[in-house]
């Protein structure tokens, strides 16, 4: 049966492939961005294209600034007048590059409003519309390994991350007496083109080596955030963060042995 699923941060990147990974199935997709030319963009590259209007499958867009306190819950509702929502993936973020002496108070706000605000209050939004029907939908989080591990020029990034992973843990503990499940999926690095968070070269060369040696991909993401949505598969998983990072979060990979050995040595 087809799903309303409603994904935040969909003009590019994981949330488009997010978007476009559900369309495939035949979902209703509803993608939600800031930047309204790159949101028709992406919709028309999301199965079935822009029926704003349609209630049977297809995609339809709402163009919303989730750093506004009430847009969660605008968008939220605007959605869910359409159709009942089933699947809410929080994928909107931004993880600006500043060096430590330079934060302020409006680079902590800038980030935190959009990576941890917004998807707490669409959550909530989301609750509110659901339990007062007994729908049971549920909200997948995109976290960050930035969350375990801090890294230079995002400590307002890593401090959101580690912050949404509790939301996820906190609004699971008390929506599943009502059926809903929250969880995360936290993605490693992952090359995508993005007109709002550029990453130079450099930067993605010394971040992308992991232990299964590939760049992860937007649909690497995409496919555990299908699976953490589908009560099927993952039916009693909830308040969980699933790391699909390419093992990048397992340790020092690169290191040589502490004996000096190297790492050809050993693999040879
Ligand atoms: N790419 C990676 O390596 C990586 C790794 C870990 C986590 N993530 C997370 O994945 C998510 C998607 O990032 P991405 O890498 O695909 O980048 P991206 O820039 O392609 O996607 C982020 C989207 O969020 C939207 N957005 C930003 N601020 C917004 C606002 N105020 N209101 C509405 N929409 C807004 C942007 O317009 C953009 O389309 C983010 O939460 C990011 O933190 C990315």
């Amino acid at each position: 049966m087809s799903r309303h699923v409603v994904v935040t941060g969909a003009a590019s990147g994981i949330g488009l492939a997010v978007a476009r990974s559900f369309a495939a199935l035949g979902d209703r997709v509803t993608l939600v961005d800031h930047r309204a030319d790159a949101l028709e963009a992406a919709v028309a590259t999301v199965a079935g294209g822009a029926e704003p209007h349609a209630s049977s499958a297809g995609a339809a867009v709402l163009v919303a600034d989730l750093r506004e306190p009430e847009a969660p819950a605008r968008v939220v509702a605007t959605a869910w007048e359409q159709a009942p929502i089933d699947v809410l993936v929080n994928a909107a973020g931004v993880y600006p590059a500043t060096p430590f002496l330079d934060l302020d108070a409006a680079t902590w706000d800038a980030v935190r409003d959009v990576n941890v605000r917004a998807p707490l209050l669409a959550t909530v939004a989301l609750a509110r519309h659901a339990t007062a029907v007994g729908r049971t939908p549920t909200i997948v989080n995109i976290t960050s390994g930035a969350a375990l591990r801090a890294r230079p020029g995002a400590a307002p990034y890593s401090t959101s991350k580690a912050a949404l992973e509790m939301v996820t843990r906190a609004s699971a503990l008390e929506l599943g007496a009502a059926g809903i499940r929250v969880n995360a999926v936290a993605p490693g690095f992952v090359v995508v083109d993005s007109a709002v968070n550029p990453v130079s070269d450099d930067y993605a060369a010394a971040v992308s080596p992991n232990p299964l040696g590939r760049p992860g991909k937007p649909s690497d993401i995409a496919k555990a955030v299908v699976w953490l949505a589908d009560p099927e598969q993952s039916g009693w998983v909830t308040g969980t963060v699933l790391r699909v990072d390419g093992g990048s979060s397992t340790g020092a990979h690169t290191l040589p042995l502490s004996n000096g050995t190297t790492r050809e040595d050993v693999s040879a």
